[in-house]
């Protein structure tokens, strides 16, 4: 039995099975935080940023204003959870390698925002890829090189697709990428 004013939530974080007993009005984002899933940042708080952007249960929720109750029985994903194996996913790779991470801050967000959209969009033009990420606010980049990320991953995940490489890449996590940046 959880504690008088919490509630048991039972859901799979990044394909490990999380128990959180949580207050009633508490948020997914701070259900991840209590869990050390520190990936999705806390930027406004009013759903205005998407940095703390997560995918549940396949849609990419803005996790700071949805409550963490609707993660139960629940999957959801978070920034750690694309790379596998030590292998960054190729929006990872794209986005280190165009230099659409800069302060990253906001990367997670625009990661996990480009993964949920590349999984419905497998070939999409650059006006796609730009409304697709509307809603991410970043400071640095000036959109440009995230938008061309993603247009390269999208390059990338064809090709291994058809290749049947897989879709990771050969690039290991560095530490930008593994969530333990606050
Ligand atoms: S911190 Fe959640 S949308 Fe800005
Ligand atoms: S890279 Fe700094 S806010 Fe986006």
């Amino acid at each position: 039995m959880p504690e008088p004013g919490l509630v048991a939530i039972e859901c799979t974080v990044n394909d490990r099975p999380r128990r959180w007993l949580v207050p009633p009005g508490a948020t997914l984002l701070e259900a991840l935080r209590e869990a050390q899933v520190r990936g999705p940042k806390l930027v406004c708080g009013t759903g205005d940023c998407c940095a703390c952007g997560v995918i549940l249960n396949g849609r990419s929720v803005n996790s700071c204003c949805t409550l963490a109750a609707k993660a139960a029985g629940a999957t959801v994903l978070t920034v750690e959870g694309l790379a596998e194996a030590g292998r960054l996913h190729p929006i990872q790779t794209a986005f280190l390698e165009t230099g659409a991470a800069q302060c990253g801050f906001c990367t997670p967000g625009f990661l996990i925002r480009a993964y949920a959209f590349l999984s419905e969009h497998e070939d999409p033009d650059e006006a796609a890829v730009r409304a697709a990420l509307g809603g991410n606010i970043c400071r640095c980049t000036g959109y440009v090189k995230p938008v061309q990320a993603v247009l390269e991953a999208a390059r990338r995940m064809r090709a291994g697709a058809s290749a049947e490489s897989g879709r990771r890449s050969s690039t290991p996590v560095p530490p930008l990428f593994d969530g333990r940046a606050e």
